[in-house]
């Protein structure tokens, strides 16, 4: 049996379980890994260097994997941006024919990669946005929570909220994002309307996740407190993991420091080197409040096969008890 939803059905995937696109995370092995298990998983195009890296970045993909796969484009604001154009002809080149969006409105990325045949999942945190992006053209809408690691925007509206108040709204396919981690997740996001949901957190923790295994460990011990919100006061938020910088940065910001005063501590290759020396404190890193659900570190297939498992059990199990239950007494 498996699950069939609209995010099935539009973006031929087998389940309807998404690994979104997560800087220096989101590489081909990982990727690979969650398209093997009949996910759907993104490489981070931003993750490499250059346009090019990301060329050879997603025939090593190929090479791993026969499934369909995506990579994800996320557009910030950057005082010197990177060759976007670029990345994206890069993309349409090596015949990928799905990108998730992220950032800033994608307007012109959507209209080439639809003119090239390339199915797009726009991420974003608001009902506003996601109807502007269903205007755009877009396939699909991912829609993230307060919960969520990364971005989740300046309006703080969780997940409970917003997922029905999107569903209400956008008539295409949407994914629930932010702060699903496990087969109960997956079916309260199924009965908010959503067809389907995107998890990054849970697969950074995944044996084939190319991040260090202290940093694994870490995620596994954290519970669900042990993130804070950076970048406040400048309104552009972020969810990381708790830890020294993130409290200092935190603390600076309390102060009335600008960008400029934390710049170093939060500099991206600061960053990196959490994932690759396994440092926890070397520098600030996404995580969100789903880690108080991360007990353990699974393959991708088997992390799949239990949510998609689980996720059946309860809907015929549990809730279906609960209405044989109602249907006997009315009876
Ligand atoms: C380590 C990490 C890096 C991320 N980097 C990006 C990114 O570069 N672009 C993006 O669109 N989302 C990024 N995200 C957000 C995820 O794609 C996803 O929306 C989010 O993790 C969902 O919330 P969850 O962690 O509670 O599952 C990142 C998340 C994590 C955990």
């Amino acid at each position: 049996m498996a699950l069939k939803t609209r995010f099935t059905e539009t973006f031929g995937i087998e389940h309807p379980i998404v690994q979104g696109g997560m800087q220096w995370v989101g590489r081909a092995e990982l990727v690979a890994a969650v398209a093997n298990a009949g996910a759907l998983g993104f490489i981070t195009a931003l993750t490499q260097p250059t346009p090019e890296k990301l060329t050879e970045e997603i025939a090593r993909c190929r090479s791993l994997t026969d499934k369909p796969f995506g990579v994800n484009l996320t557009i910030l604001p950057a005082i010197k941006p990177p060759p976007y154009a670029e990345y994206r002809q890069a993309i349409i080149e090596a015949g990928v024919k799905i990108v998730e969006t992220a950032g800033n409105k994608p307007v012109e990325h959507v209209a080439e990669f639809r003119k090239h045949g390339v199915k797009v999942l726009h991420k974003c945190t608001s009902v506003r946005h996601a109807l502007s992006a269903e205007r755009m053209g877009v396939d699909g809408i991912s829609i993230d929570g307060f919960e969520c690691a990364g971005h989740p925007g300046e309006d703080d509206v969780p997940g409970l909220i917003l997922i029905p108040a999107a569903a209400d709204k956008v008539k295409i396919p949407m994914i629930a994002s932010g702060g699903f981690g496990d087969a109960r997740g997956l079916v309260a996001a199924l009965a908010l309307g959503a067809d389907g949901v995107n998890m990054g957190t849970r697969f950074m923790c995944t044996v084939e996740s190319p991040i260090h295994e202290n940093i694994k460990r870490q995620i596994v011990e954290n519970d669900e407190r042990a993130t804070d919100l950076i970048f406040r006061t400048m309104h552009n938020t972020s969810r990381v993991a708790k830890n020294a910088i993130s409290q200092q940065v935190v603390a600076l910001e309390r102060e009335g420091a600008k960008f400029e005063d934390v710049r170093e501590l939060v500099a991206g290759s600061r960053g990196r080197n959490v994932y690759e020396v396994g440092d926890n404190d070397a520098g600030i890193w996404s995580a969100g409040q789903v880690q108080g659900l991360i007990h353990d570190v699974p393959t991708c297939a088997e992390l799949v096969g239990r949510i998609v498992r689980e996720a059946e059990e309860i809907i015929e199990g549990r809730l279906g008890r609960m209405l044989g239950r109602r249907a006997l007494q009315s009876a």
